[in-house]
Parts: C-alpha cells; structure tokens; sequence
C-alpha cells in the first residue's frame, strides 16, 4: 500500500510514523508513506496556497489549483483520492477493511476553514473522523493510516488480533487481564485461570454481549 499525503506541515509526519505497528510495516515496505509540501505545486512565487473566502467570513481557504497541481502530479491509475473533512462520510472499520485493499490512497489534509468546494470535483471521497472539528486533516490521516494498515497483511503480527478486536463482529472486546492475579484485592476472573479454552470462549463471549449491551447498545443489530 501507498499513502501519499498532500499537506503544509510535512514535519508533523516526522515522528508518529516511527513508531508500533506502523513504523515496522514501513521499515519492512509492507507500507510506503509519501508527503507533498501542498506549497511546492503553488504558482504563486509566495508559495502561497490558500485565500480569503468570497463572500467575507473569517479565515484562510485553501485553493483548488495548488491542490489539482499536485494531484495530476501524484495520481495514479489506480490511486483512490480521500479530502479529509468534517462533512464527510464518517469513518469506521468496515471502510477501514475496504480501503485497505487498495493500491494507492492520497489524502488531502487541509487547514483553516478547509477548501474551495470545486476541489471536491477531483476527489473520490470525503472522510470525517467524527462528529467534532480539530484544527486540520493531519491528524484524522494518521488514524486513517493506522485504522486501514492494520488490514493489510503482515502488518499486525498475529492476524488473529485483528480478528477478534472490537468493531469486528456487532460486539465490543472482552476485558483482558495480565499479571498480578491479585492487586490489592482485586482479583483476575477464576475462569481466565482454569486453562479450559472451551469455558474461556463462552465468559469472553458473554462478557463482550454484556459490555456492548452497556456500553454501545446501537452496535447490536435489531437496536
Ligand atoms: C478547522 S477545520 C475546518 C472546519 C470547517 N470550517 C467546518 O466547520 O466544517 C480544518 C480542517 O481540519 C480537518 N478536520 C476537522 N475536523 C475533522 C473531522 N472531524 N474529520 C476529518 N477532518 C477534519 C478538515 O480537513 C478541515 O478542512
């Protein structure tokens, strides 16, 4: 999998991409991540790549044509084109699993109050991380970056983590425990400790329906 991503903070990417799962499956090309400074493809000898709104308003919009530079620049045939935004489709695993299994994603992280809507025309979809604004698409790439990489494979270690992760099935995770069996009177489950897989299996099960039923009831299909 490629991520290109087109931005105006290229450092932000420095350091998180170093780092977990994520880090190795770029050490070990599994993954490749590309960053376009946005302000390379302006036409402007200001490398400026971004204006006041018509019609007045406060803050900075970034323009369609450094942002269709770049992309006729990076695109491939095969290249799915994501603008990060808030009025987009809001992200979750299944589209993680999908989109996981293309060749090329190029993520367009914009700033401000977001771009001209005619970029909106050279763009294959928009994404949300959720109902709420952060300061810029940076962010919500990395969580599209470690959300999707986690599909690929060779990417986590065990595939059967994957699997039996929350949002996989209509059930949240079961509650996991390590070591100390006893912390100051707060002791691991007894059935976690028997060494019977079969009982294991039913208490995580019946666990994850009870902690869903709780906590995302809305997760259960006929809620
Ligand atoms: C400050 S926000 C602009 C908010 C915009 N004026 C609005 O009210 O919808 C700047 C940029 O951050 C990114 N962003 C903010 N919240 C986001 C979210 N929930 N999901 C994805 N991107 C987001 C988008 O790229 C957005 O254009």
């Amino acid at each position: 999998m490629i991520f290109d991503i087109i931005t105006i903070f290229p450092d932000y990417y420095k350091t998180p991409l170093k780092f977990g799962v994520i880090g190795k499956a770029i050490e070990n090309k599994i993954v490749e991540v590309h960053i376009h400074n946005l302000r390379d493809y302006s036409n402007n000898k200001h490398r400026q790549i971004d204006d006041r709104p018509f019609g007045g308003g406060s803050g900075m919009v970034f323009m369609v044509e450094p942002i269709y530079n770049a992309l006729k620049f990076i695109k491939k045939t095969d290249s799915k084109v994501i603008l990060l935004s808030p009025t987009g489709k809001k992200f979750n695993q299944k589209m993680a699993k999908k989109l996981s299994m293309d060749k090329n994603l190029v993520f367009i992280s914009p700033r401000y109050e977001g771009v001209d809507e005619r970029v909106k025309e050279f763009v294959d979809m928009e994404i949300s991380i959720g109902d709420y604004i952060i300061t810029g698409g940076d962010a919500a790439v990395l969580v599209l970056i470690e959300a999707i990489s986690r599909h690929i494979k060779g990417v986590v270690g065990k595939e059967e983590s994957v699997i039996n992760e929350s949002f996989e099935t209509e059930l949240l995770d079961y509650p996991q425990y390590t070591q100390p069996r006893d912390f100051m009177g707060r002791k691991v489950p007894e059935v976690l400790l028997s060494g019977n897989h079969k009982l294991i299996d039913e208490w995580r099960k019946q666990k994850s329906i009870e902690i869903t039923k709780n906590k995302r009831p809305d997760l259960i299909k006929g809620n």
